[in-house]
């Protein structure tokens, strides 16, 4: 190891950088930073020292806050802070609810094309469930048409939620006939990856978006928002301000779901609960 590979290896980020720091963080994105995460973002940036050619955390934080470098490092600053996981059909509960209940409800009210929106889509696992509901209600029961916008604000999860390229073992929670339909395996047995079809791809389009910018547009109003396990990461207030402009995005009649572990209890907000961790907006 080189000298200086050996001093970012054991440079530690002192409490003053790492209050700049989450306060950055904060401010932009709504995620929290407490003290206690200290050594997970020392852990999380020593890469960003390495590729940005800075010798230790002082140099970085000089480098981003006093040399203007904040601009171009804001997009990596961000993905090392984000946490991504995700998995196909996670809390099944809502994707039952969207095909028995939300899904005929908008199609007995006369709608041609439904508008779905994944707010904090991660690598795409989200989007993509939606899309397979979605689709086979379109075909088994002519369903109305329908539309995905997916966003995120890590431009590197989005990156690899474009290429819809997973593990195999993340698709376990698939079921049998969506996967025939939905899922390529990869042409060579050795590679344990697999690939959603083209087809269900053209249905989502990514970008990158904040949740916490006031200004950001969606075009007409959503029929269905999910707004999944991202909200843990704010404070009450920034979930309020969040969840207020969210609404704004949401057609009467439209359809709000956020995490099983997430909740509005004492917001002011335009919708009603109609099922465990689902709204509808009146
Ligand atoms: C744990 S994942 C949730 C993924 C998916 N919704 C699910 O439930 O499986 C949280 C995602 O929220 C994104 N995120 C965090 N802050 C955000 C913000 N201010 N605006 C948009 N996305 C944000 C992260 O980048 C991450 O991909």
């Amino acid at each position: 190891m080189s000298a200086v590979a050996s001093k970012v290896q054991h440079d530690r980020l002192s409490e003053r950088n790492f209050r700049r720091l989450s306060a950055y963080i904060y401010n932009y994105s709504g995620i929290k930073m407490p003290p206690g995460k200290l050594t997970m973002l020392e852990g999380r940036l020593r890469r960003r020292l390495r590729a940005t050619g800075q010798n230790s955390f002082d140099d970085y934080c000089n480098f981003i806050f006093d040399k203007g470098g904040l601009e171009q490092e804001s997009i990596y600053l961000i993905d090392v802070v984000t946490t991504n996981k995700t998995d196909f059909f996670r809390e099944p509960n809502h994707f039952d609810f969207l095909r028995d209940e939300a899904l005929p409800a908008l199609a007995a009210a006369g709608l041609r094309r439904v508008r779905a929106w994944s707010s904090a889509c991660s690598i795409g696992a989200e989007p993509y469930t939606m899309a397979m509901v979605l689709e086979d209600f379109k075909r088994d029961k002519r369903g109305p048409d329908y539309q995905i916008l997916a966003s995120d604000l890590s431009t590197d999860v989005l990156e690899r939620a474009r290429r819809g390229i997973y593990p195999a073992p993340m698709m376990e929670p698939v079921p049998d006939a969506m996967m025939r339909r939905y899922v390529m395996r990869a042409l060579d047995p050795r590679r344990p990856e697999m690939r959603i079809v083209p087809d269900l791809r053209r249905k989502v389009g990514f970008t990158r978006l904040n949740l916490m910018d006031d200004a950001y547009t969606v075009g007409e109003p959503m029929h269905l928002i999910f707004c999944r396990n991202v909200l843990i990461y704010f404070d009450k207030p920034t979930q309020q301000h969040v969840l207020t402009r969210l609404c704004k995005c949401l057609a009467d009649g439209g359809y709000l779901f956020i995490g099983h572990s997430e909740s509005v209890t004492a917001m002011e907000l335009p919708i009603r609960q109609i099922a465990n961790t689902i709204f509808v907006k009146d």
